[in-house]
């Protein structure tokens, strides 16, 4: 092997050992640049005499032409190399499971909750909240409710701390309270005109939430929903607690024939007083009576107690329990289903 052809084979050695561009481009320097090995040649042929440097001259440029080649493949090889690996690191696995954001949905007695407000609201009742920590206030006395009165035992209600000895706190056993705070407020804010002599706007109120009795088992819970409902004006009359409630119930379970029953009862605060069952006419419930709500005339202490003269306004209230209604309208037969948390079960109603 002549001494050009050793050259050659060393630059590409040499070129072949870069492993980054950097290290190429001073490989490329020994034999290409202002004094590498080429240049060096190229210098010496100066000594040359004339004959000789034709056939020198032409040896030497097909040597440096032959490492260019191999510079210019080292370089692209480098490229592609680069570009291989950059591809490698940001591949994708498109066989991979999508990563998902689990989608929540409403809990079915909030389902209800929501139903039983936008009938109610089509009606023209207005929608109320109030505390759950009560004052024995409103949560008994104003209701009619006497001191021996056994719903005020420790036995069926969570007393808490805060109040006094002799009207405690307690976390509200049902959501009548509504009735008394939110006629005053309603009564407030028309005292001008009642103090006239003149009449007021009829009080239209339904007040859903939680209420608290200390009681559990499978139809029980400690903690539990009502939903009040309270329409007091100069001319209300059970006949109208009668349309309301039956319409709200149709609407409710989307069945034309349900029909109800006004069965008599006792509450303090009204006067009559009813508790109201509805009777299924079709599928798995036909025939059978299910309670739904208590309700009654309000009592006139009660009336009283909200601000307003007995003998003028009059009204009805009702109290039912949307757990009840979400039991039966989803078929549900355990109430703790619903308080568990368990996302098999609530996912069902998404
Ligand atoms: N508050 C009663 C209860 O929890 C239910 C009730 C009955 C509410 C009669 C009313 C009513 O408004 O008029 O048992």
């Amino acid at each position: 092997m002549n001494e050009l052809d050793a050259l050659v084979d060393s630059a590409r050695a040499g070129f072949a050992q870069a492993t980054t561009p950097a290290d190429l481009e001073n490989a490329k320097a020994q034999y290409l640049g202002k004094s590498g090995r080429i240049t060096e040649l190229m210098k010496g042929m100066a000594a040359l005499p004339v004959d000789e440097k034709k056939s020198r001259g032409a040896a030497i440029n097909q040597a440096k032409q032959a490492i260019e080649a191999a510079l210019t493949d080292r370089r692209q090889a480098l490229a592609d190399a680069e570009l291989q690996s950059q591809l490698k690191a940001e591949a994708l696995d498109v066989t991979l499971p999508g990563r998902q954001r689990g989608s929540g949905g409403l809990h079915p007695v909030s389902l209800t909750l929501e139903r039983i407000e936008a009938i109610f609201g089509s009606m023209g009742f207005e929608v109320a909240d109030g505390p759950e920590i009560e004052s024995d206030w409103f949560n008994f006395t104003a209701l009619n409710t006497p001191e021996d009165h056994p719903a005020r035992s420790m036995h069926d209600t969570f007393y808490v701390e805060g109040g006094s000895a002799k009207a405690p706190n307690l976390l509200r056993t049902h959501t009548s309270p509504m009735q008394i705070r939110h006629a005053v407020q309603h009564v407030k804010r028309h005292r001008a005109a009642l103090d006239a002599g003149q009449s007021m706007p009829e009080i239209r109120v339904i007040a859903p939430g939680r209420t608290y009795r200390v009681d559990s088992d499978a139809t029980h819970s400690p903690m539990f929903h009502q939903c009040e409902g309270l329409w007091v004006g100069e001319n209300v009359s059970f006949k109208d607690l009668k349309f309301v409630f039956t319409d709200f119930c149709r609407t409710f379970f989307e069945s034309d024939d349900l029909v109800l029953r006004f069965r008599p009862s006792f509450f303090p605060f009204t006067e009559p007083s009813a508790e109201i069952d509805i009777q299924f006419q079709q599928g798995p419930l036909a025939g059978r009576w299910l309670e739904v709500a208590g309700s009654g005339q309000v009592h006139p202490n009660v009336v009283r107690n909200m601000g307003l003269d007995p003998e003028r306004y009059i009204g009805f209230a009702f109290g039912m329990g949307p757990d009840r209604l979400t039991m039966l309208r989803y078929g549900v037969n355990d109430l703790r289903l619903f308080f568990d948390g368990d996302v098999r079960f609530l996912a069902q109603f998404r």
